[in-house]
């Protein structure tokens, strides 16, 4: 078992940028334009795609690590896609998988911003709301 860190409030962990500083919500959305997205440092450390919609930060982010061998999948904005550059498989731009060998979609987070106006990311223990199943994560 290791403790979460950071500044999160509710059991969430603050989402760090790619230099490991603390992400506002106020600065992400003045420097990413809508329907962006971006890379940062979510749960379990792992490199987590945070998403700027309607000029909100999405209430979901999504775990960049390919559910086939675990690259980590960049976004392809001219395709609205997200393909992986292993093998070749593809997710919808909320990273439900379209194309194999990968078996599952890619993970999800929620996000959430606390008091102090800083981005937070916490465990998606719900329902997938792209395929209506149970999560297969565990995080
Ligand atoms: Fe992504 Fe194989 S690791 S397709």
């Amino acid at each position: 078992f290791v403790p979460e860190s950071g500044g999160g409030s509710g059991g969430g962990v603050g989402a760090k940028d790619a230099a490991g500083n603390a992400i506002k919500e106020s600065g992400w959305l003045a420097a990413h334009p809508t329907d962006s997205r971006e890379l940062v440092l979510g749960l379990k450390a792992e490199a987590t795609w945070l998403i700027v919609e309607d000029k909100k930060i999405a209430p979901f982010a999504i775990n960049a690590v390919c559910t086939h061998l675990g690259c980590v999948v960049p976004w392809v904005p001219a395709e609205n896609k997200f393909k992986c550059p292993c093998h070749g498989s593809q997710y919808d731009k909320q990273g439900k998988v379209i194309r194999g060998p990968a078996p599952l979609s890619l993970a999800l987070e929620h996000v959430n911003v606390d008091g102090d106006g800083n981005v937070v990311l916490s465990s998606w223990k719900e329902e997938d709301f792209r395929t209506g199943e149970a999560p297969w994560w565990n995080f």
